[in-house]
């Protein structure tokens, strides 16, 4: 065999192990994209947030980056916005009423985030929310789904005590 055909049939052979290198690298990356298909991302994304059995019945779990609280409504997570359906202020937990209660001018939304009385058109808004194949729930902040009509009553849920805003608003 002579020099050059020696090296001709090693610069194959390495040509074949980088191409097979590639393949191999190329389907590692597409698997971890298909173990991983709803990359979490910030506010307007989606947003992974928690195992969906830490939100309890009754229970209450605010996702910051997703700007929302996760609560239970007939046995299923959903994601209530924090922003205020009147005019946009943040909207707290009060952890002694047991409700939601603007600070700005004084509507307040029971747990389920219906309208309980105040300036609020509506009840608080929702994202959508999935559960991933990591088994969390996903929020999906890229639009916000219009909440209940006042009158709506989807848990019940009276206040627990006294309220952190003032009735006087
Ligand atoms: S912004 Fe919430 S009541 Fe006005």
């Amino acid at each position: 065999m002579t020099t050059e055909l020696m090296k001709r049939r090693r610069f194959l052979s390495n040509l074949w192990k980088t191409g097979a290198a590639f393949i191999a690298g190329a389907g590692a990356w597409t698997t971890w994209d298909l173990i991983n298909p709803l990359p979490s991302t910030g506010f307007g994304g989606v947003i992974r947030a928690v195992k969906p059995e830490v939100v309890t019945e009754g229970g209450v779990v605010e996702v910051a980056t997703a700007r929302s609280y996760l609560v239970r409504v007939d046995d299923e997570v959903i994601a209530l916005s924090q922003k205020c359906t009147h005019l946009g202020c943040r909207v707290p937990f009060c952890e002694s009423s047991g409700q939601f209660e603007c600070p700005c001018h004084g509507s307040v939304f029971n747990r389920g985030g219906d309208h309980v009385k105040g300036a609020a058109p509506r009840g608080m808004d929702f994202f959508a929310v999935e559960i991933g194949d990591d088994g969390l729930v996903y929020i999906d902040t890229g639009h916000s789904i219009d909440g209940n009509p006042p009158g709506t009553s989807t848990v019940d849920a009276p206040p627990i005590g006294p309220r952190c805003t003032e009735e006087a608003h």
